[in-house]
């Protein structure tokens, strides 16, 4: 048996305007007329089980984005490692020791997604290893996790090392050592994911979760993501190579990469260029015109608009920390 797990219950800072905390990026639109959540939901249909984890501010939306899931509502939004401990423990409540599949609902995937899931279910049906699906780097970038990989085995590969978001210097030398990317997209058994888990920050969440204590759990636990509190440290990750296109659009110059150009800008939204060329332009009922302009994102949403160079695209952070709190 199998149960897929939709992570969203992140409040998708790097793509503000557009995400705000009461309408995070899962629930955008960005690369085709449903939301990225549908999208993602769509994808997972081979499973027999469909859950979405997110905080309780998103459930309702959730519920009518996903009407076929069961929601489940973290007691705190502390990343994805209490998020993905939480729900697998709620998986094996319910359904005994069946594969955990787990994904982001921030991706744009191209091509046959099922084959792939597939195949990292069998692994870890059949290894109890961390399976995570591999992606062929084309570029150094600095937002993702990467993979080292050690011994080839029947459809799969050992992982020697997992390093999450390395620096740019970092991140040139991995991919010119033949590292893949980390999708992000995991499959495991409860009891892989628990052994792992020991040891780790995300142990006082698991021993709670144990004893009955969701709560005082989610209390003790820090915030953290599941690559850096589980996959850098677990000793038994297997990857299984990504069939299919891939890219993560939790960042304003993902769309670039996704979206068909228009005279030489990606559009979202409305848009008029004159001498201007390769700028993110995304907005929702405003007309931008951008002229004798070069490289920028230029997004204009609600009552709010950023513009900053496109290779800058990760400091949108910035401007969402000094503006916590109203944003
Ligand atoms: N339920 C829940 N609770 N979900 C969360 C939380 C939380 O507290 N925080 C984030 N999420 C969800 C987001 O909504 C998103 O769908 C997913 O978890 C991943 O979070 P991101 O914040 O987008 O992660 P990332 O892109 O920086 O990094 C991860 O994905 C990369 C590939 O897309 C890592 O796994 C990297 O190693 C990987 O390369
Ligand atoms: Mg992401």
């Amino acid at each position: 048996e199998t149960a897929a797990v939709l992570l969203a219950g992140g409040t998708g800072t790097r793509l503000y305007p557009a995400s705000r905390s009461d309408r995070p990026k899962q629930f955008l639109a960005l690369d085709g007329d449903d939301s990225l959540l549908r999208r993602t939901a769509d994808r997972v249909a081979f499973a027999d089980h469909v859950y979405v984890v997110t905080r309780d501010a998103y459930a309702t939306e959730a519920r009518d984005i996903v009407p076929e899931a069961t929601v489940l509502v973290e007691p705190g939004g502390k990343d994805t490692g209490p998020a993905l401990a939480y729900a697998t423990h709620r998986v094996r409540e319910k359904h005994g020791d069946c594969v955990v599949f787990a994904t982001p609902s921030d991706h744009h995937v191209d091509g046959d997604f099922a084959s792939t899931a597939e195949r990292a279910c069998e692994v870890a049906a059949e290894t109890d290893a961390l399976v995570t699906v591999g992606v062929e780097p084309d570029r150094p970038a600095t937002g993702y996790g990467y993979l080292e990989l050690g011994a080839e085995r029947d459809g799969y590969a050992e992982v020697a090392s997992f390093r999450e978001k390395p620096d740019a210097e970092r991140a040139r030398d991995l991919v010119d050592a033949g590292c893949l990317w980390n999708a992000g997209i995991f499959a495991w058994t409860p009891d892989a994911f628990v052994a792992e888990s020991t040891g780790t920050p995300l142990e006082p969440l698991v021993d709670a979760l144990d004893r009955g204590d969701e709560e005082a759990g989610f209390r003790a636990v820090e915030s953290v993501s599941v690559d850096y509190a589980v996959m850098e440290r677990a000793d038994r990750v297997a990857c299984v190579p990504a069939e299919f296109g891939w890219d993560d659009l939790g960042t304003w110059d993902a769309l670039e990469r996704v979206l068909d150009a228009e005279d030489g800008n990606a559009v979202l939204g409305d848009a008029l260029g004159i001498d201007a060329a390769g700028n993110v332009v995304a907005s929702d009922d405003k007309h931008v015109s951008l002229v004798g302009v070069e490289d920028l994102v230029v997004a204009a949403y609600d009552d709010r608009v950023l513009v900053l160079p496109k290779e800058d695209a990760d400091r949108v952070r910035e401007v969402v920390a000094e503006l916590r709190g109203e944003d």
